[in-house]
């Protein structure tokens, strides 16, 4: 049996990486505030199920039994491979350095990074212990590699999420474990996402008139193109190199 556990399933390109996962009859733990009715009414129409899991990934004793909840679920002896998608994540504080707020920062901190950290931490050991294999997507940004005005906060969690996804590649491989961990950058979505960067202040994000742009010019990628390309992407599952940061562009680009 195989599951897809993935964060931020409720809208966004989580609900399109969910939907696919559901095609492939698959069974997806979906893990967000807020429960998605079509997911549940596409597991009907395919073979798959759909179980979501209520958790504010912001709130670390919320954290703490989400994961215990999801994990336990998807660890039994009739389990042999397990996808995890750490894909839920917030943008916010847009804000220069100056004007931050600690709660705000540690917020943006504990759902960009600690959950997916702790995520893969309790699950990879989970797995072991159950001599399951698994497949760890953790969805990045392009902005962990460059200096965005107003994006410090955003910028670090991803360029962290990155480096922890090298360090785990790293430690899997030199302990000869069969897992693969993955950061996936899925170019510019149009998604709610989107919608809150659009909508921030000039003084605190300089590049707002050119993301104005990107939508009015047709320019951003559907969630469902997104997801497809990634889904194709775990389809080549031998030819996948753990703990590189794969992108959108260059895998769309290698397929033409
Ligand atoms: N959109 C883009 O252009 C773009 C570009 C590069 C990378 N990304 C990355 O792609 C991923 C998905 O982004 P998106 O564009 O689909 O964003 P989105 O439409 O804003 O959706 C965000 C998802 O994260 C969940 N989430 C947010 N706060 C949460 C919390 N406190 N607890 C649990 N879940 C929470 C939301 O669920 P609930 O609200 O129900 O909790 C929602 O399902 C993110 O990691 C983002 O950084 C996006």
């Amino acid at each position: 049996m195989q599951y897809a556990i993935v964060t931020g399933d409720s809208r966004g390109l989580g609900e399109a990486i969910a939907e696919q996962f559901l095609g492939k009859s698959i069974h997806v733990i979906g893990v967000s505030r807020h429960s998605n009715k079509e997911l549940s009414k596409l597991a009907e129409k395919y073979d798959g199920n759909y179980t979501h899991v209520g958790c504010d990934l912001s709130d670390p004793s919320q954290l703490e039994k989400g994961i215990e909840q999801v994990v336990k679920q998807v660890t039994h002896n009739d389990t042999h491979f397990i996808y995890l998608v750490n894909n839920a994540g917030v943008i916010e504080p847009i804000e220069t350095v100056g004007n931050f707020h600690l709660q705000d920062v540690s917020k943006h901190m504990m759902i960009n990074v600690t959950a997916p950290m702790m995520f893969v931490n309790h699950l990879l050991k989970e797995a072991n212990d159950h001599s399951i294999t698994t497949a760890i997507i953790n969805i990045t940004s392009g902005a962990a590699e460059r200096s965005v005005h107003g994006w410090s906060v955003y910028s670090s969690s991803k360029a962290a999420i990155n480096r922890f996804t090298e360090t785990t590649a790293l430690e899997q491989e030199m302990a000869d474990k069969e897992h693969k961990i993955i950061a996936y950058s899925p170019g510019v979505v149009d998604t709610d996402m989107q919608k809150e960067i659009r909508s921030s202040k000039e003084s605190a994000f300089a590049d707002l008139d050119k993301f104005k742009a990107l939508k009015e010019e047709g320019q951003l990628n559907s969630p469902k193109t997104v997801a497809a390309v990634l889904m194709d992407l775990l389809n080549d599952y031998s030819s996948i190199e753990s703990g590189k940061v794969y992108k959108l562009y260059d895998l769309i680009e290698s397929k033409a």
